[in-house]
């Protein structure tokens, strides 16, 4: 397997792209260079006529015709043109990759050309990669950046800050200028004759990559668009796209997972989970009770896991009854997640969450009314609690647990789908290995 970060963020991108087309279905473009990417795209099956590459450089470009079977074209500035009056004006991009080997400031013009038609596609997946230069136009422009983001977001502005220096480090003040310069491109970017695109699902990765011999320090971000464009006004935009923008952490493909930065919020949570733990251990059901409304108020995604688990530890310490193992109905189980109906079905969540959030949505509530006992208590919702504090017992720090357990029950589960679950779910690359050896197979 390559080791290449550059060319393992393009099969996370094309994995991103699978959630919402099929491989073999999809129309995807990006600029060729020396074709590694166009490799890759053949790797996983683009068909030959789906495939789009812009390269203005002639030796480059001659390569990319005589060794690829894609198709080609020379300009960015014309490619939604010509794409045009070869596909049809009602076809789109599914997926378009911006990877000018430079910065997004200059080019965002031209870059504006594409969005519409990734819009108008299936897909509507868009990867846009920027050298992580230590001086760009948003680090020389930075105070008039400053000043506009500011009275975009208002006091969010300050708080993003806060937020990137605690994801990566407040030392590394220059890559903080570059990320918020970006954002603040994009909110450009992204509007077009007066009506935003909008990102309902925004992922970064920062990586070193050796693609030009050397290494190079790169980000790439992946978006996907909602099909309707949006008349709203700017700052509107901008927060929106600031509440997408920390959904997910920022994946730093340089460092293991475990050394990643813990957040202010995680430090705080974490503390406050200490504290809630031993009231939760004492009060039981009352507490239970606030925790679910907690839960319920909560738009978070990490917060929510947070309050998942604890509701389970709840459970387990005597709270009101919430999960049961099918086979004990009635009795409360005092080891939840050690009998083979349970760990089967937080595979299946697993699935479900790799695959999209419709089908996890609704995978929790499937599988929450199965393990969901006691009169009275089997609603949707206290369902969909129930799964998500089985599906928290199978991620981060319970993954080499969960994955032990697995083991001992079957083995046969440890195989490479599972890891293709984790690979899609923490966006960093799981290998069956890796699995194995948390479950201490080997
Ligand atoms: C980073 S490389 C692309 C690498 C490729 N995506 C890969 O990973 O294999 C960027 C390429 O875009 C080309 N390029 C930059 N701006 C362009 C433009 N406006 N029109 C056409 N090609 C362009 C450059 O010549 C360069 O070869």
């Amino acid at each position: 397997m390559d080791k290449e970060l550059k060319s393992q963020v393009l099969r996370l991108f094309l994995q991103f792209v699978q959630k919402h087309v099929p491989l073999s279905e999809a129309v995807i473009a990006s600029l060729g260079g020396e074709g590694r990417e166009a490799a890759i795209w053949q790797e996983h099956g683009i068909p030959d006529s789906n495939g789009w590459l812009i390269e203005r450089n002639r030796k480059r470009s001659a390569n990319l015709i005589s060794q690829l079977p894609y198709r080609y074209t020379s300009s960015l500035a014309s490619f939604s043109r010509v794409f045009r009056s070869v596909a049809g004006s009602s076809r789109g991009v599914d997926a378009f990759h911006l990877d000018l080997c430079g910065t997004i400031e200059p080019n965002i013009d031209i870059a504006r050309r594409i969005i519409p038609l990734v819009v108008q596609s299936r897909g509507r997946c868009l990867a846009i990669t920027v050298a992580d230069a230590r001086r760009n136009a948003s680090v020389d422009n930075f105070g008039k950046i400053e000043k506009w983001l500011s009275a975009l977001l208002g006091f969010r502005y300050q708080r993003m800050r806060e937020r990137l220096e605690a994801e990566q480090g407040k030392d590394r003040e220059l890559a903080i200028m570059r990320e918020i310069g970006f954002f603040f491109s994009i909110t450009d970017l992204f509007l077009f004759y007066g009506r935003y695109r909008m990102p309902n699902r925004v992922r970064r990765y920062a990586y070193i990559s050796h693609t030009s011999g050397a290494p190079f320090p790169m980000r790439t971000y992946f978006f996907h668009f909602s099909d309707k464009p949006q008349r709203i006004a700017a700052p509107k935009f901008a927060r929106y796209l600031y509440g997408e923008w920390f959904k997910e952490p920022l994946y730093d493909l340089n460092r293991p997972p475990q050394e990643i930065v813990r957040t202010k919020e995680t430090v705080v949570m974490s503390n406050g989970l200490k504290r809630l733990r031993a009231m939760a251990e004492a009060a039981g059901g009352e507490v239970l009770e606030a925790l679910e409304s907690l839960v319920a108020a909560a738009g978070n995604d990490r917060f929510t896991k947070f309050m998942g688990e604890l509701t389970m530890l709840v459970a387990s310490h005597g709270g009101q009854q919430l999960v049961a193992s099918p086979t004990t109905s009635g009795k409360r189980k005092t080891t939840p997640g050690r009998n083979g109906d349970f760990l089967e079905a937080q595979v299946e969540l697993l699935k479900a969450k790799a695959k999209s959030k419709v089908a996890y949505n609704k995978a929790r509530i499937e599988v929450g009314m199965k393990f969901l006992e006691g009169p009275g208590r089997k609603s949707k919702k206290k369902a969909a609690l129930t799964a998500r504090a089985m599906f928290a017992q199978t991620q981060k720090g319970h993954r080499g647990g969960f994955m032990k357990r697995l083991a001992e029950h079957r083995p046969g589960l440890l195989n490479d789908t599972l890891a293709e679950y984790y690979t899609g779910i923490t966006g960093v690359e799981v290998t069956l290995q890796d699995l194995r050896k948390e479950a201490g197979l080997q």
